[in-house]
């Protein structure tokens, strides 16, 4: 059921909000983490030295983005993998790795497959996952589920904030329990997760139907970059992925310090470039780089979309269209910036005319290899 929404996408972009709530909820007591479903599992997590996370498409894209407060908080170093490009290279792994795989459905074979891989090599395996006793949860030693609810349209948007929000629940517990983070670190964490789904609302609220608007605008483009750093920049990834899984444009997401060493030829003039901009009090350095950046692009023509905190007035001589988020500590930013990719997406495929829902080619969950 849709609810009213003219698709399902629709109705799920506007439940990112309850998503990342729901994910929080029973979870959090007294400014600190608990995580009913990982009750009395803490040796999973003594004596890890390496995390690998393990997903495809979207979920992939989140694990890049927990990645960073994983590592941070629990000093743990931390890799992504694609699932179907990590059983094929004779991985390193054994009984200390700790396995963090991420699926929506708990379907995908190959995330499937690699967790059985890793399971039968002796590592430890943990599931992220949407959908109640779905195969990868139950292949694994222990689970933490995203209560996004259901997911119907074939881009992942809910699933996908609720996947970061799990994420960095399991990375403030396994810093507790490894003891590499103060409870007075966590509370300021949770204060934070807390304050996102709020956050959310304000930017569909202050901001879809002028994104739809300029997307409508945009039809006809061929051809749209994203840039983004740090944080920021699993975040272009994943803002190129729904543009070309919904409106067949050609879609790239690059590093932004990568320009230089390549991507910059692509600009010309009239090129739409959307540019997800770090904060600049907690960032400043980042920050600067990200807009001289944008400079360069600008200079050579592009037409630059920028993704920026409100209040940052350094962004403003230089773009041609500013999408505010609200304030949120570095690592909570991507949970903000990604919500007007979201509406970009379906804003472009909906002034397409095209099947939002159902993209051609796709299905929803990949059970082949
Ligand atoms: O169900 P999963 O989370 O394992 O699915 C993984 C990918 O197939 C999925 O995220 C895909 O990339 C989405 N269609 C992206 O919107």
């Amino acid at each position: 059921d849709k609810g009213g929404w003219p698709s399902f996408m629709a109705k799920e972009v506007s439940e990112e909000p309850e998503a990342v709530a729901n994910t929080l909820r029973g979870r959090v007591r007294d400014g600190q983490i608990v995580i009913p479903e990982l009750d009395g599992l803490d040796e999973l997590f003594v004596g890890i030295d390496r995390v690998i996370v393990i997903a495809c498409g979207t979920a992939a894209y989140a694990g890049q983005v927990g990645k960073y407060a994983l590592e941070q908080w629990t000093r743990v170093p931390v890799d992504v993998e694609l699932a179907h490009e990590f059983r094929y290279r004779d991985p390193v792994i054994g009984p200390n790795t700790l396995i963090v795989s991420i699926s929506q459905s708990g379907e995908t074979m190959d995330t499937l497959m690699a967790v059985k891989y890793a399971r039968e090599r002796g590592a430890r395996t943990l599931s992220i996952c949407n959908t109640q006793g779905a195969t990868i949860p139950r292949e694994s030693d222990a689970i933490i589920y995203t209560h996004a609810g259901p997911e119907v349209a074939v881009a992942s948007t809910k699933a996908f904030v609720a996947q970061i929000t799990a994420l960095y629940l399991l990375a403030l517990h396994v810093a507790r329990v490894r003891g590499s983070i103060s409870a007075t670190e966590v509370a300021q964490h949770v204060l934070e997760l807390e304050a996102i789904p709020d956050k959310i609302s304000q930017i569909l609220e202050r901001e879809q139907s002028r994104i739809e608007q300029f997307a409508h605008w945009m039809a006809d483009t061929r051809s749209v970059l994203f840039l983004g750093r740090h944080v920021g920049y699993p975040i272009a990834l994943e803002g190129a992925l729904k543009l070309k899984e919904i409106s067949y444009i050609h879609a790239e997401g690059f590093a932004a310090g990568e320009l230089k060493h390549g991507p910059i030829a692509l600009i010309e003039p009239g090129q739409p470039v959307f540019v997800i901009v770090p904060s600049p009090r907690e960032s400043s350095e980042l920050h600067k780089k990200v807009v001289s950046n944008i400079q360069e692009i600008r200079a050579r023509g592009a037409r630059v979309i920028v993704i920026a905190e409100e209040g940052d007035a350094a962004v403003l001589p230089f773009a041609d269209e500013v999408l505010r988020i609200p304030l949120a500590g570095p690592f909570f930013e991507p949970l903000l910036a990604v919500v007007p990719l979201h509406i970009f997406a379906m804003g472009l495929a909906t002034a397409k005319g095209l099947d939002v829902d159902q993209p051609r080619n796709l299905a929803k969950s990949v059970t082949v290899e």
